[in-house]
């Protein structure tokens, strides 16, 4: 069985005016050049690695310079294929195929046990094993439909260039198997534009053998306690003699830690002066490891783009290329976001909005003065303040009622613990049975992405200080922000329950701030009841957000118009834009069109960086999820922990759909990846979430408010005021018009199907 994989990426692009190319930018890597994008295995990230579909798919979705990077290994008679490390047992099917198969041998000095591809003639290893994905965090419906890929055979893709690492080259020796002799051979039929490996006296063999001007070889650095076969010295003490290197090689490959130490507790150490040094003698630097799931460091804040530009955008230094799982997302690294860190966002009115979820949270504990700082430094448009009350009547912003998950209040106040099922079925410790007093003696605390068990910037686990209200307001009005979005919710529990007002409170604060009174920054009002909405619409500067927290698949006519009575937009959870099949994307679902078609705006809710918050289609890249959104389906606003990547996504020439660029960022197709998974190989589908209808949408009146001796008396209402909210504005795909004048219709398709024959 042969299997070819066709990406076809078709572009209708409309443009009447200026194009927004990319200036050119001097590179400091050495040559100048941008950085090469090297893909290991192909696109391995996703699919087994070395297979047909990675390497097919890195060429369709990286820039069009691509290396495809083929870690070369020979059969007992001495045919070549690529496979990412010596033994086959973790990402093929041997030990299924030849359960009998496992050996010990020694490898450069060290005992190695598994299936080694030494003990199979070619014809058996290609016909009876096939590949698997080897890293459990990544894809297993692509598994068991490829064998093993042949240099040719990854020759015959056209790969733009062409990288081959021989790793073991002494081992191969000590088994009769001549892999210089091999590679010689290969260099002679075919174009091959790098050649690396760890053993020198391997790439001595070929210096002078090879043709210099159409290959370079490059000394591969393992770790740094390792020892190299042919000097017995170690790699860190070659690290010191890049003369010497320099004598056989014209660059190296080094582990990225070489070049950006991680410190034990998993920060950033300064940079060394590795490639500063390696560029002085004229070696060239390629730095590997690159994951998007293998998360390296808390200063990248789970963002992938973050850690290559820190390679490839620092004021010092560029590395010449970066050996990547995830070939796509060095692109727009490299393509799309270096270089941009001093553009100008396009003005609010023609992108979509950056809303902050409990400021920064990705980075600071939730809704501290650190959070909402650092949301506006990120580039937030909207910084958010979920209302919580406390039991004497302060307004402050908090995630939840509940503030034993993101506050330290467990260990001081455990005894307030209780059900109250009205807000949540889980234990909890309320904010409104403890003072304001009582509440600043607490400190805040980071909360992790559910279930990853992946911390975020722990040294500030419990940094900053939680706000009033006012506080918010006053901070929010004294920074540059756009707007803010007020969020309350158990409002009808707050007055029937607890004698207090959180809706006059929250509306009283904001007159006192004089927000009923400006234009300056757009002032949103967002609840799960559209009680509470109806509270708001006597301000008509204030736009009214309806929070629908479950997910929905459809949200018919009727129930589309009850909500336009109420609200100028909905947040909605992902799931009720998107439909998933097993972590894959399977289609989106109609609610943003019907929404649109009311003019009712649509954000989504809540986008967070870590990989495990991510579906497949999205390369475990936060900012294809973003792009997903806002080009794919129009969103007018997306709600996030990590302000910081939607915003470099928006700063970017890719951002502009008529920019004539080599390279961009597409939404995720949903359905495209699944179209290729075995159907067998697929779970049964899900029963789709429920239509939303009109009854869901309308809230009984908000109770009176109880008189609670605990609380001061409450205030009367104002008022309600028949005027008209003001018309939602609404354009539904993105749609741009800027000082430029220009109006672009973009859609981006991507089509894949492949054919067996
Ligand atoms: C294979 O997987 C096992 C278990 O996940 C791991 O311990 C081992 O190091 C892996 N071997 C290789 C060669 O990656
Ligand atoms: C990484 O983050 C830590 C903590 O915020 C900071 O001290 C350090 O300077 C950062 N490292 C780099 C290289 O930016
Ligand atoms: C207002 O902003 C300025 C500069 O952005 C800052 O120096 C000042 O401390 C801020 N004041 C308050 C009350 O936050
Ligand atoms: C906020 O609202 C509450 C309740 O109306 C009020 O007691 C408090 O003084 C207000 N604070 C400010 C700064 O307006
Ligand atoms: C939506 O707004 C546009 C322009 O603001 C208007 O032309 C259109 O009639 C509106 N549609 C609905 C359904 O309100």
């Amino acid at each position: 069985m042969f299997c070819y994989l066709f990406f076809v990426f078709l572009l209708f692009n409309e443009a009447f005016a200026a194009k927004h190319a990319k200036p050119v930018v001097q590179w400091q890597t050495l040559s100048g050049d941008a950085p090469l994008v090297i893909a290991r295995g192909g696109y391995s990230g996703l699919f087994p690695d070395s297979s047909q579909f990675a390497y097919q798919f890195a060429l369709s979705t990286s820039l069009s310079d691509v290396v495809l990077f083929c870690d070369l290994q020979l059969t007992k008679d001495g045919a070549g294929f690529c496979h990412s490390g010596l033994q086959l047992d973790n990402s093929t099917t041997i030990s299924q195929a030849f359960p009998k198969g496992q050996k010990t041998y020694p490898v450069n000095g060290e005992d190695v046990t598994g299936w080694f591809a030494i003990d199979y003639v070619s014809k058996v290893l290609f016909d009876k094993v096939s590949l698997i994905q080897g890293i459990f965090s990544r894809p297993s419906v692509f598994d068991n439909s490829q064998s093993m890929m042949r240099v040719e055979d990854v020759v015959a893709v056209q790969p733009p260039l062409f990288w081959l690492n021989v790793e073991y080259a002494n081992f191969f020796k000590q088994h009769k198997l001549d892999i210089a002799e091999y590679t010689l051979g290969l260099s002679n039929q075919m174009p091959i534009d790098f050649i690396s490996s760890p053993e020198i006296n391997f790439l001595k063999g070929l210096s002078g053998k090879v043709n210099a001007r159409n290959t370079r070889l490059i000394f591969k650095f393992l770790k740094a306690d390792k020892t190299e076969p042919s000097t017995k010295k170690t790699y860190s003490s070659l690290l010191k003699d890049l003369p010497m290197i320099k004598s056989f090689s014209s660059g190296i490959l080094v582990p990225k830690e070489y070049i950006w130490p991680v410190g034990k507790d998993l920060y950033l150490e300064p940079a060394t002066t590795l490639v500063l040094d390696a560029h002085k003698l004229g070696l060239e630097v390629y730095a590997y490891g690159f994951a998007n799931d293998a998360p390296a460091s808390y200063n990248y804040s789970y963002d992938p783009s973050t850690e290559y530009l820190q390679f490839v955008d620092n004021s010092d230094f560029s590395v010449d290329g970066v050996l990547t799982d995830f070939p796509s997302t060095a692109s727009q690294a490299v393509a799309c976001l270096a270089h941009n860190k001093k553009n100008i966002p396009p003005p609010i009115k023609d992108k979509p909005l950056i809303i902050s979820h409990n400021g920064a949270s990705g980075v600071y504990a939730g809704c501290t003065d650190l959070a909402y700082q650092q949301a506006v430094n990120d580039g937030a448009d909207i910084i958010d303040c979920s209302v919580q009350m406390t039991k004497d009547g302060v307004a402050f912003c908090l995630d939840s009622a509940d503030v034993s998950q993101t506050t330290t209040a467990m260990t001081s106040f455990m005894s307030h613990s209780t059900v109250i099922p009205e807000i949540q079925k889980d234990n909890g410790i309320y904010s409104f049975d403890l003072t304001w007093a009582e509440i600043q003696t607490l400190k805040p605390s980071q909360t992790r992405l559910p279930s990853s068990g992946l911390s975020r910037n722990p040294a500030m686990q419990n940094a900053g200080k939680l706000m009033t209200l006012p506080e918010f307001l006053d901070f929010a009005k004294n920074s540059s922000v756009p707007g803010i979005l007020i969020s309350i919710e158990n409002a009808a529990y707050l007055a029937s329950k607890q004698g207090l007002d959180i809706v006059n409170t929250v509306m009283s604060n904001l007159t006192a701030a004089s927000y009923d009174q400006q234009t300056l920054q757009q002032v949103y009002i967002q609840s799960d009841d559209t009680s509470v909405l109806e509270k708001f619409k006597s301000v008509s500067t204030y736009k009214r957000v309806l929070m629908i927290k479950e997910s929905i698949s459809d949200a018919p006519k009727p129930s589309v118009t009850e909500i336009k009575q109420f609200a100028d937009a909905v947040n909605l959870p992902r799931s009720s834009l998107v439909a998933y099949s097993d972590f894959f994307l399977s289609g989106f679902t109609p609610v943003a069109k019907e929404m649109f078609a009311a003019n009712i705006s649509v954000f989504v809710s809540v986008l967070r960086n870590e990989f495990m918050a991510l579906a497949f289609d999205y390369f475990s890249d936060p900012t294809v999820e973003v792009a997903t959104y806002v080009l794919g389906l129009g969103l007018d606003g997306v709600v996030t922990e990590y302000p910081a990547t939607a915003s470099s996504y928006m700063r970017s020439p890719c951002f502009y759909s008529d920019a004539d660029l080599p390279y961009t960022i597409l939404a995720a197709q949903p359905g495209s990846l699944l179209q290729l998974a075995p159907p067998d190989a697929l779970p049964p589908a899900q029963p789709p979430a429920p239509v939303l209808q009109p009854a869901d949408v309308d809230d009984p009146p908000l109770p009176p408010v109880v008189k609670n001796s605990n609380n001061d008396p409450a205030h009367p209402s104002p008022p309600a005021s028949s005027l008209p909210s003001s018309p939602p504005n609404h354009a539904s795909l993105v749609t741009v018009t800027s000082s430029l004048s220009f109006f672009i219709v973009f859609f981006s398709f991507m089509y894949l199907h492949f054919s067996c024959h």
